[in-house]
């Protein structure tokens, strides 16, 4: 069989000459930079479309889903972002309702927002000590379908960007029992089918829509996901539809290609890279387990009984009870010796371990935490007040708040107001505050610490996050 990342690498290297866009026209001369211009090509013949796939695209969907054995993939080139608006807009008719965890990712909400849609939100159960957040609670799942017989559709993140998995096969046994799709956004979890060191995939518990962010934790390019259609219960015909619809029109076959690559090295090598990646992760977590004051966390340190299971290619630092936060930890890291983490909080900071990561990597991380552990002071942090996530209070729905009139407060005085924008702690992209919430004392207080810790506060349209637009009521 003809894989699309090999029939590219040759067209590269041969002599057709391209009357055709793109307009670098495979001349790597015409640019300032290095780029692959080579195989840089648009839809020509013989290399398929992805939103009409019957060639090559259709075949290296097949066997991504094959790779994963659900029923259908599609690629996307939008990240896991273009998937999730896909999977909402397919499965919730426009206006209508939506169970959604309230941890998930912004792209959910955008999608909220596009499709007019009315969410019923879940607060996933919070650990108090490390402040993050915890899983979804399926006898939530069940109340609240009982109590709202107009939802569509359920949306959860699992695992979420700290490693929790939620109990995914039980939250999809109560969806079917109400008759409506579960969609698990997995976009930190493509790496789960290689090992079973690692939590069982959303694909194999009973999700009706897996997305995976190939990008994240597997070798493939910045932008590439996908899309798993798992049940009957999804109509694939309008999945494919808004596919075509939030994507572009001339999607990138480097991008495409990559994905194409990545599912072949795991079919091929996959299970031996996974051992070598899984021995090399477990040695370095042994090792940074002995330290005396940064904790790594362990899956049974996690204070929630809807914890259902833990991704151990997170490596969680929690700083409590140290002289240091996160923020400190992550600078010293990142100043010192050169390591570059993938998210800071108040109490820790985290890293993502992939099957890309070498023994070096490993080793350096761990020497660099010993010593930071070795020079840092323990302190009791007895009466510290941590951050609690704010429960807000929707008043409108994000369309109606995002499509009033604005009008801009200071942030003190917006106390009571209906919020007209999105704020979130980037990274992980969760709103902290969604368009027609009710602005709180808590959210402010809570703003307020996250930017005295150094915490990047986005989405805000005032980027010092000193005013915020309001929406403005009729009567206002
Ligand atoms: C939980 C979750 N879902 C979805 C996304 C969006 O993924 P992508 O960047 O592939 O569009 C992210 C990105 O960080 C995420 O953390």
């Amino acid at each position: 069989m003809e894989r699309l990342y090999k029939k590219l690498e040759r067209y590269g290297q041969s002599d057709f000459y391209p009357f055709h866009m793109p307009g670098h026209k495979r001349n790597l001369a015409s640019s300032a930079g290095k780029f692959p211009f080579e195989r840089d090509i648009t839809e020509i013949s013989g290399f398929d479309n992805l939103h009409h796939a019957e060639g090559i695209l259709k075949e290296a969907q097949e066997n991504a889903a094959q790779l994963y054995g659900t029923r259908r993939c599609f690629f996307s080139v939008n990240g896991s972002t273009a998937a999730l608006l896909s999977a909402i807009s397919a499965c919730v008719s426009k206006g209508g309702s939506i169970l959604v965890a309230r941890n998930c990712h912004k792209a959910v909400y955008h999608a909220l927002y596009l499709r007019e849609l009315q969410p019923v939100y879940i607060y996933p159960h919070e650990d108090s000590r490390l402040g993050i957040n915890g899983g979804i609670s399926p006898s939530c799942v069940e109340r609240y379908l009982e109590e709202h017989p107009e939802v569509e559709a359920v949306l959860i993140t699992s695992p979420t960007y700290d490693g929790i998995v939620s109990n995914v096969e039980k939250i999809a046994e109560i969806a079917h029992r109400h008759e409506v799709p579960l969609i698990v956004d997995e976009a930190h979890g493509a790496h789960f089918r290689f090992s079973e060191y690692f939590p069982v995939s959303a694909a194999d518990l009973g999700a009706d829509i897996v997305i995976q962010s190939f990008h994240k934790t597997l070798p493939s390019m910045t932008q590439t996901a996908v899309l798993h259609v798992c049940s009957d219960r999804v109509d694939v015909e309008k999945v494919k539809q808004f596919m075509a619809i939030y994507q572009t029109s001339s999607p990138s076959y480097i991008l495409m290609a990559s994905i194409d690559a990545c599912v072949d090295k795991m079919q091929k090598d996959g299970q031996q890279m996974f051992r070598e990646f899984t021995f090399q992760l477990e040695k370095a977590r042994q090792r940074l387990s002995q330290c005396q004051k940064i904790q790594l966390v362990q899956p049974g340190m996690l204070d929630s009984t809807d914890v259902f299971d833990y991704d151990r290619s997170k490596l969680l630092f929690s700083t409590v009870g140290t002289s240091m936060n996160g923020h400190e930890l992550h600078a010293r890291l990142r100043d010192e010796f050169h390591i570059e983490m993938e998210m800071e909080a108040e109490n820790y900071v985290l890293g993502i371990a992939a099957v890309g990561d070498t023994e070096e990597g490993f080793e350096r991380l761990c020497s660099a935490i010993e010593k930071i552990d070795a020079e840092t002071e323990t302190e009791t942090d007895a009466g510290q007040e941590r951050i609690s996530y704010a429960k807000m209070k929707q008043v409108l729905s994000i369309a109606q708040a995002m499509d009033a009139q604005q009008r801009r407060f200071p942030l003190e005085e917006s106390i009571g107001k209906i919020s007209g924008e999105f704020a979130y702690l980037y990274p992980p992209g969760i709103p902290i505050l969604v368009p027609g919430e009710q602005i709180s004392g808590h959210l402010v207080r809570n703003v307020r610490r996250y930017m005295e810790q150094g915490l990047e506060v986005q989405g805000l349209s005032d980027s010092t996050c000193e005013t915020i637009c309001v929406a403005a009521r009729k009567e206002e």
